[in-house]
């Protein structure tokens, strides 16, 4: 029985792929700071499922982890899905550190842990839930673009690690669209896709060990157009 760790499994994209891991047969540890939802998924699944419910900004990621993949007695994949995102325009400082604490700081902290356990085991499987505004700064959310935009390059450079260092190591980066959770803000949102297409999607992303996916598919053809718009033109959209 392989085993997955899924920070963030609560709600939304993490709460669909920890009930898609559960049909494929995973043993899960979940985390998230609504103990109330971790309990639910547990409740169906009493044998298949651990949790450990704490806040990623403020509580000890590491021991929380090593707790929690000791308690499951290993660890095949580790799926980050906990992120944060709003809306600024008036460039409110509390609520852009909020997005660097979750997105910067957590995060380099949970996938520092999840590299060093993969290289002592020799191998192993990190995706973390990005996002295609990491492409391109963004006026609406600028905190928000530039830690998802941290985060495609922290990947790049573990798995350039991992090449290196000869290790076993997938480092999965998905970047998302828009997708029906409490996250998609925003007027003008297309292409939504629903949390179970997504989770379908980025499982069949596991199962090829992608380095980066798209989801939906369709998506890499926005991430290509994005990538083409010249800065000149692009700071009048
Ligand atoms: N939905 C989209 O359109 C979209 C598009 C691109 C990228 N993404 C990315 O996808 C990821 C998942 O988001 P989602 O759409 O599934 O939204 P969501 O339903 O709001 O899920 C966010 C998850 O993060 C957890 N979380 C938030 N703050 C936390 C904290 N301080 N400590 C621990 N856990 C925390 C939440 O759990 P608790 O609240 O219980 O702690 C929840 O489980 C995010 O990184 C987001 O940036 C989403």
């Amino acid at each position: 029985m392989k085993k997955a760790i899924i920070i963030g499994a609560t709600s939304g994209i993490g709460n669909e792929l920890a009930r898609l891991l559960l049909k494929k047969n995973y043993f899960i540890g979940i985390t998230g700071r609504r103990l109330n939802e971790l309990k639910k998924l547990k409740g169906k699944n009493p044998n298949q499922v651990m949790i450990n419910s704490f806040d990623c900004t403020l509580d000890n990621n590491s021991q929380r982890l090593t707790d929690l993949v000791n308690e499951m007695g290993g660890l095949d994949l580790l799926i980050l899905s906990a992120g944060t995102g709003d809306l600024n325009e008036s460039l409110d400082f509390t609520i852009e550190n909020n997005i660097n604490l979750l997105n910067v700081n957590a995060f380099t902290e949970i996938v520092n842990w999840a590299y060093k356990y993969f290289y002592n085991q020799g191998h192993g499987h990190l995706l973390v839930i990005s996002s295609i505004a990491g492409l391109r700064g963004g006026r609406m959310a600028p905190a928000y673009n530039a830690s998802k935009a941290y985060q495609i390059n922290y990947l790049e450079g573990l798995r350039q690690k991992a090449h290196k260092n000869k290790k076993s190591i997938i480092i999965t980066d998905v970047r998302p669209g828009f997708v029906d959770t409490a996250m998609a803000k925003g007027e003008g949102l297309f292409w939504v896709s629903s949390k179970e297409k997504a989770a379908k999607q980025i499982y069949q992303i596991i199962l090829k060990k992608k380095a980066i996916g798209y989801v939906t598919k369709r998506w890499w053809v926005i991430a290509k157009l994005l990538k083409l718009i010249p800065s000149g033109l692009y700071k009048r959209m």
